[in-house]
């Protein structure tokens, strides 16, 4: 039989074998012969091993095979298990078949194109509906739930991405950086796009403006303002910018409401005392980053949690009592992640929460992919942000429009 009349008569679930493992099976086989029996249905059709039968075809040596009566989705089914657990899977291929397995068992999979409510966490999206037969078909394979979860991740954030999936699949590079590499070609491609326009308007008193904070803000009248809730950049290069915060937070904010501004440990100090200029010191809250670090090599650290200033503009006059310390759960609100310094949504939607009243009005000048745009959405607060780069100001847009269209969907 050929090659193309063995293929048609198989339920060819995954990709070919690459050239290695082909060549390393032709010369195991053509050693021991075919050691484990091919699977066929009683009409014929291989259910699994058709390199084997190829293989042995093409050497013209036997090939056991084994006969079982299964109907074409139990075929499908059993080649996709059988594939899963035999062969050395790639996550990204891993993540694919499991995908099939679970949707010939009418489980549905996956992140895309849903929207998930602020503060739940990423398990619920990604194992959208019968998490627990999801998790029970991830045992079955033989992994934990969250190695299943997070395959299913990384092969969403590489889809597009064929040659960089197969290069994580060979080994050659390791998910980090893939996903690195992915997140960069799509920034620089927001950024060569057409620039936004200076004052986008989202509807439901979301605002977003492009261009210097000190510029684009500055007709905000004074005392007006019910939190600035923001994550300046971090870099030396930022430092003078912590005073220009301070200036305009003492300016705009209505007396004794708070300014909450993300900040570095590196130059923590410089920061807290620029902030001080023209704001009063309230306390200092903390976000920890289960799971991921930065790692300070001269100094021998790993940081694992992110300093968040607290100051009001005159005396502070509390409202609410206000935890200060919160853990930073995944990426929260699904879209696009693309932006370097991308933080959690769910600390933003509790800072949020905690500082104003539903209707109030926050603003963020340093929104980045804006993240405070999307806790303000999500508990209809009214919001004003600004960004100094066209591409990130485009990124928060398409952020805002999706989960404002994911929510109009879902109401
Ligand atoms: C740390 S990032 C904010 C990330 C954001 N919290 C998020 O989750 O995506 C700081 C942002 O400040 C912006 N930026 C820097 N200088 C600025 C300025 N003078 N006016 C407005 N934005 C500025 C940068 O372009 C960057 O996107």
């Amino acid at each position: 039989m050929t090659r193309r009349a063995s293929a048609r008569l198989s339920f060819q679930v995954m990709a070919a074998l690459d050239d290695d493992a082909r060549a390393a099976l032709r010369a195991d086989i053509e050693a021991h012969g075919v050691q484990v029996p091919i699977l066929r249905t009683t009409d014929g059709r291989i259910i699994d091993g058709h390199h084997r039968a190829q293989i042995a075809e093409a050497l013209g040596i036997d090939c056991p095979s084994t006969t079982v009566d299964l109907d074409d989705t139990q075929a499908i089914e059993m080649a996709l298990r059988l594939n899963i657990l035999r062969r050395h899977l790639g996550p990204v291929a891993w993540a694919s078949a499991f995908r099939r397995l679970a949707e010939v068992r009418g489980l549905r999979v996956g992140t895309q194109g849903r929207q998930r409510s602020a503060g739940k966490t990423d398990n619920v999206a990604v194992f959208p509906e019968r998490p627990a037969d999801l998790s029970a078909l991830a045992g079955e394979l033989g992994v934990t739930p969250r190695t299943a979860r997070r395959r299913l991740r990384l092969a969403e954030k590489l889809a597009g991405h064929p040659d960089l999936a197969a290069k994580v699949d060979r080994g050659e590079i390791d998910a980090r950086r893939a996903e690195e590499l992915v997140r960069r070609e799509n920034f620089d491609r927001r950024r060569a796009a057409a620039p936004p326009a200076p004052v986008v308007a989202l509807g439901s008193g979301i605002e977003v403006r492009c261009g210097d904070f000190r510029e684009v803000l500055s007709d905000i009248p004074g005392a007006s303002v019910d939190a600035i809730v923001c994550d300046p950049p971090y870099d030396d290069a930022g430092i003078p910018l912590y005073s220009d915060l301070s200036a305009f937070a003492a300016r705009v904010l209505k007396p004794g409401r708070l300014c909450i501004a993300y900040c570095g440990k590196v130059d923590l100090p410089e920061q807290l005392e620029r902030l001080g200029e023209h704001l009063q010191y309230v306390w200092t809250g903390a976000v920890f980053l289960p799971g991921r670090h930065s790692e300070h090599h001269g100094r021998m650290i790993r940081g694992r949690w992110r300093p968040v200033a607290i100051f009001s503009a005159g005396k502070y006059a509390p409202r609410h009592w206000l935890i200060d310390a919160m853990t930073s759960e995944g990426a929260g609100i699904k879209g696009p992640t693309d932006h370097r310094w991308q933080q959690s949504v769910g600390p933003f939607v509790r800072w949020v929460e905690q500082v104003t009243e539903p209707g109030e009005l926050v603003v963020d000048p340093f929104c980045g992919s804006g993240t405070t745009g999307l806790a303000c959405q999500a508990t209809r607060r009214r919001f004003l942000g600004a960004d100094i780069d066209p591409g990130s100001v485009s990124l928060t847009i398409e952020r805002l429009r999706a989960a404002d269209a994911a929510q109009g969907a879902a109401s």
